[in-house]
């Protein structure tokens, strides 16, 4: 993996650049340096990250040290600075902690249906034109969601949607991944590993994770990352805390598993797609209240829950 070419690429959006399949994810991120410049080094240059994310710009910015021009780099603003002078302000503070003087990709992290897409939008095209970020992306946009924003992106295409997307939850297979291929978004896996791999193992009752781990000589992180990584148009950003973690997961990408395989997974993982409650959930609350609202419906009768979702 040395010089960073063994990480294959992929289109990003309808733009003429190419991106690793698989970037480094900093979510609740506490590995310091060089975890983040090990996987650079082995070619996932590319980084994801986000304004609320902690520390983590700061982490990112010393780890960029010396090549940032070789690093394509995405944050995030959050969903409650997406007012047009919020988010301008929030793109300045992300790239003085960055260190840099633009971000590759800028997402709305989740959408706000307080605050028109309009104005998100406009001021995202601002910065654009201003030369701090090149390409528009969102998170966690559901299809009506995405189909708004191309319509009021009248400058500059919606190049990306991050998206959580892993063998265990397939729910954007609901017609969400199908529109982003035909429409040239591409789809950012987060939480390829599910989380936490026990989450994996929890699906996969008759172990073929395990099976195929040991027929193709890769490991059980690397299947469920490649398994994404099978999709056309879909890139996985796994995070990981550790060298050993983050060089494994940089090892998912150079080969593809085989069409049996492939199969295999998706006959026997049991996957979940969240029903419509779930993810009204997700769309329109605060993610910190998100759980108790959960435990709250589990109060409800049965008949009605399942109605609900
Ligand atoms: N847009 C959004 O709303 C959103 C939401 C969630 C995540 N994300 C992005 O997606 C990234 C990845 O998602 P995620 O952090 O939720 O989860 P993930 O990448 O699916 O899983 C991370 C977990 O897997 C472990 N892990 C990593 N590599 C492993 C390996 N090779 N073997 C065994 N365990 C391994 C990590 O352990 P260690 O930490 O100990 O290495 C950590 O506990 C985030 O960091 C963030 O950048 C975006």
């Amino acid at each position: 993996m040395a010089g960073g070419s063994a990480i294959n690429r992929k289109p990003l959006g309808n733009t003429e650049i190419q991106i690793p399949e698989i970037g480094l994810g900093t979510w609740s991120y506490h590995g310091g340096i060089e975890p983040l410049r090990r996987g650079l080094d082995a070619g996932a240059l590319f980084i994801d990250t986000a304004e609320s994310y902690g520390g983590a710009e700061e982490i990112i910015k010393d780890a960029i040290t010396g090549m940032r021009d070789r690093v394509f780099l995405a944050s995030k603003v959050s969903s409650h600075h997406l007012h047009h002078n919020d988010l301008k302000k929030a793109a300045e503070g992300s790239l003085n902690r960055l260190g840099v003087s633009h971000i590759d990709l800028y997402q709305i992290h989740q959408p706000n249906p307080a605050i028109p897409m309009a104005e998100t939008i406009g001021a995202m095209e601002q910065l654009v034109d201003e030369g701090k970020i090149c390409y528009i992306g969102v998170s966690n946009f559901n299809l009506e969601q995405l189909k708004e924003a191309r319509v009021v992106a009248r400058k500059y295409p919606i190049v990306a949607n991050q998206v959580r997307y892993n063998l265990a939850d397939r729910t954007i297979e609901d017609g969400l991944l199908q529109y982003c291929q035909e429409n040239n978004i591409t789809v950012i896996a987060y939480s390829p590993l599910a989380r936490e791999m026990s989450r994996l193992y929890d699906c996969d009752p008759n172990e073929v994770l395990t099976q195929i781990a040991k027929e193709t000589g890769r490991t059980v992180a690397q299947i469920a990352i490649n398994w994404c990584l099978c999709k056309d148009g879909v890139v996985a950003i796994p995070k990981g805390n550790s060298v050993d973690h983050v060089l494994e997961n940089c090892a998912a990408s150079g080969w593809r598993l085989s069409e049996e395989y492939r199969a295999l997974l998706d006959n026997q993982i049991q996957s979940r797609r969240r029903g419509r409650l779930d993810k009204m959930l997700r769309n329109y609350m605060p993610a910190s209240v998100v759980p108790l609202a959960k435990q709250c419906l589990t109060l409800l009768p049965r008949g009605i829950r399942r109605r609900l979702s």
